[in-house]
């Protein structure tokens, strides 16, 4: 049976006077991922950026509706704890954007603002502190969080032998990976990702996405998506937008075998977008 994590009804948004979403009502299904997908400017990063709030973002946008997660009060209220919501609902944008620090660091950073303080200024590599100490195995639960955030991220591999190195250090698609690492790091329930992929080859984008199809059975996942094919191979759900509307939701194998409407069979056929 699914259950909806994030219910939203009649969901709009302005920027100033423009009205650039237009009613949007759709379930986001647990333990699934869900493709927005529509032309450039269709809506769907600013849908997206509702369920954080990160809308709050920019100060003339207005959002109006309502957004329930798990059945609780609506998001889109002032009475929201925005901190406590986007510990909820992390989110990686579309240029890999990790901080100036080492590796470890970027991964421990949510956990630190939350005032877990990192042991022995953190691991050097795995079995080494920055200290210099030797260890066997750490318990410590910011070592551990990092571990297994680098581990579900599908990066630990590759890092563990230079956890100190700087982030700016590894390839586009590697950063990419750490950010999801940083995002999961402090146990989010949802995961939400803008167009991830956009900057990355097709080697990288493939990582992505082998990464992401093993997350949800732990994670829900929101995409925003520019690549078709992408939303076809990883998305159970899928969310077609145009021009601040939502024109059609449903099973993607649905959407792109037999879409209800015109418009959006000449999108998944790439007419257009
Ligand atoms: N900060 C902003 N200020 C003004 N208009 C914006 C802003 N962000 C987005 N818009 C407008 O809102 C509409 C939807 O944008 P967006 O959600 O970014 O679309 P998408 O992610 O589908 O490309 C577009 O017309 C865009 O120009
Ligand atoms: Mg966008």
């Amino acid at each position: 049976m699914s259950t909806t994590v994030i219910d939203s009804r009649d969901v709009h948004v302005w920027y100033g006077p423009f009205h650039a979403l237009k009613g949007v009502t759709l379930p986001i299904v647990k333990h699934e991922i869900t493709a927005f997908i529509g032309a450039s400017g269709s809506g769907k990063s600013t849908f997206l950026r509702c369920f954080n709030r990160m809308i709050d973002t920019v100060s003339y946008a207005r959002a109006e509706g309502e957004i329930q997660m798990n059945g609780n009060p609506n998001i889109l209220t002032k009475d929201t704890d925005v901190i406590a919501l986007r510990s909820k609902v992390g989110m990686v944008f579309q240029n890999p954007a990790p901080f100036p620090k080492s590796i470890y660091e970027n991964v421990a950073y949510g956990l630190e603002i939350r005032g877990h303080k990192k042991p022995g200024g953190g691991l050097l590599q795995w079995g080494k502190r920055r200290t210099g100490e030797e260890i066997e195995w750490s318990k410590h639960p910011v070592d551990m969080a990092v571990v297994e955030a680098l581990k579900d991220a599908a990066l630990w591999d590759e890092v563990k032998h230079r956890l100190d190195l700087s982030a700016y250090r590894l390839s586009g698609g590697q950063q990419q990976r750490l950010c999801i690492a940083r995002a999961i790091a402090v146990k989010p329930e949802i995961l939400l990702l803008d167009e991830p992929c956009s900057e990355l080859d097709p080697i990288s984008t493939n990582h992505i996405e082998q990464t992401l199809l093993k997350l949800k059975t732990k994670y829900t996942i929101v995409i925003v998506t520019h690549n078709l094919h992408q939303a076809r191979r990883i998305s159970d759900h899928l969310a077609f937008f145009h021009a601040g509307e939502l024109i059609e939701w449903g099973r993607t194998k649905d959407v792109f075998e037999s879409p209800k409407l015109s418009l959006t069979r000449d999108y998944v056929a790439g007419n257009f977008g």
